[in-house]
């Protein structure tokens, strides 16, 4: 039906219009009361096996929405009626900006792929932390909110624009993440390099204490695909040495080439972040590198091309506590939280572990052996 409806209407649309009109619908639906609740019993039915405890935080299942979708926290209780464990909104910047010029989200369709360049369109750091305040929940999920560099700060300056951000909207976060690793905003993901990091992350460490007494929030880093291996290592470790709560591995692509991308090429040319399929084989290799490093002393959260539950589950066995997802999300429809659901719980059933926990890492384990 909704690969019908995806043809037809979505697929002739540019897409960043596509994704506005679906949004609108799903604001829509999540404000009607009947209608939330039909919607939810029907995809975001709860599998008991498949609860979750990560960062210190008790969820329905281990599926979220990865950033960008709804970067200004509007939608949360629309897209956890859709069934997604947690919802990370953002990226939020210190200011708010337009991001780049339109035409800036492109479908590569025979890729099940997008290429983005948006670069950060947000309200801002202010207005995202009032709407979070004022905020009336209607479903119970996590809310994780990830943090940017504003465009106009300068490279030098980075430290004090994520500051601000955590100042305002650490409060209202279950868990805060660091994105150093979007590709369309200049020089941010030289902030993944240790020197720059380290002093980036004690910063928004500290502002979070500051701002938040009566608990500590979970903080993580997002990194890219395209750091290299012993990049990847050095930050493992220095998320250890930090005491930080989590890594999100990974953010989209700069890279085409080696990928396999049957899209015209003049879509592949497009500059920007590419997600989706194509980026499944990296993102799995960049989690196993970490969790092969890191272990259990931090939570990972395995993201990009998960597009279904089999996809999930390797990334569970891997080593990610969490899994998220954006682009399969596009192309699978408002069934697709509820088929990873269900395949996780059907795969879970049929292992050789006792609960989900206990998968976590396993394959990992294995092969380190
Ligand atoms: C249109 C679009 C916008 C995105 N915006 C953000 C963002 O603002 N912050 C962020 O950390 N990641 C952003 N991402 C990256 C996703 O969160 C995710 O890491 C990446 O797309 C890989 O997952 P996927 O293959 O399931 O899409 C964006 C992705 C897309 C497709």
């Amino acid at each position: 039906m909704y690969k019908f409806f995806f043809q037809l209407v979505f697929k002739r649309m540019d897409a960043e219009r596509a994704h506005h009109l679906a949004f609108r619908w799903i604001r829509l639906a999540a404000r009607i009361p009947v209608l939330r609740t039909f919607v939810a019993a029907a995809l975001a039915p709860r599998y008991k096996e498949l609860r979750t405890e990560a960062l210190g935080l008790r969820m329905h299942g281990p599926f979220g929405l990865a950033a960008g979708f709804d970067k200004n926290a509007v939608a949360i209780d629309g897209m956890a009626m859709l069934g997604f464990d947690h919802v990370e909104i953002g990226t939020v910047t210190g200011e708010a900006q337009p991001g780049n010029p339109k035409k800036r989200l492109f479908r590569l369709v025979a890729d099940r792929a997008l290429i983005n360049r948006m670069g950060f369109n947000n309200e801002g750091s202010a207005a995202v932390a009032a709407r979070l305040a004022a905020r009336n929940p209607v479903f119970r999920t996590t809310v994780g909110v990830n943090i940017g560099k504003t465009k106009a700060v300068a490279e030098a300056d980075a430290a004090a624009d994520y500051v601000k951000s955590t100042e305002r909207l650490a409060a209202h976060a279950d868990y805060l993440v660091v994105n150093v690793s979007s590709p369309n905003t200049p020089g941010l993901r030289n902030l993944q390099a240790t020197e720059s990091l380290r002093p980036l992350l004690t910063a928004v460490r500290e502002a979070a204490d500051r701002t938040v007494t009566h608990r500590r929030v979970p903080l993580l880093v997002k990194i890219a695909p395209d750091l290299a291996d012993e990049d990847v290592d050095a930050v493992a470790d220095l998320a250890v040495e930090l005491g930080l709560d989590g890594i999100i591995a990974t953010n989209t692509t700069i890279a085409r080439e080696g990928l396999g991308l049957k899209s015209p090429s003049s879509l592949v040319k497009e500059t920007g972040g590419l997600s989706g399929a194509p980026l499944k084989e990296r993102s799995l290799e960049v989690l196993s590198r970490l969790y092969g490093r890191v272990g259990d002393r931090i939570t990972l959260v395995g993201v990009g091309g998960v597009e279904n539950a089999e996809d999930a589950w390797q990334r569970i066995l891997a080593g990610a506590t969490l899994v998220q997802g954006y682009s399969a999300f596009i192309y699978e429809g408002p069934l697709y939280a509820r088929a990873i659901h269900k395949g996780l719980a059907a795969r879970l059933a049929a292992s050789p572990y006792a609960t989900l926990a206990d998968a976590v890492g396993a394959e990992s384990r294995k092969a380190a052996k």
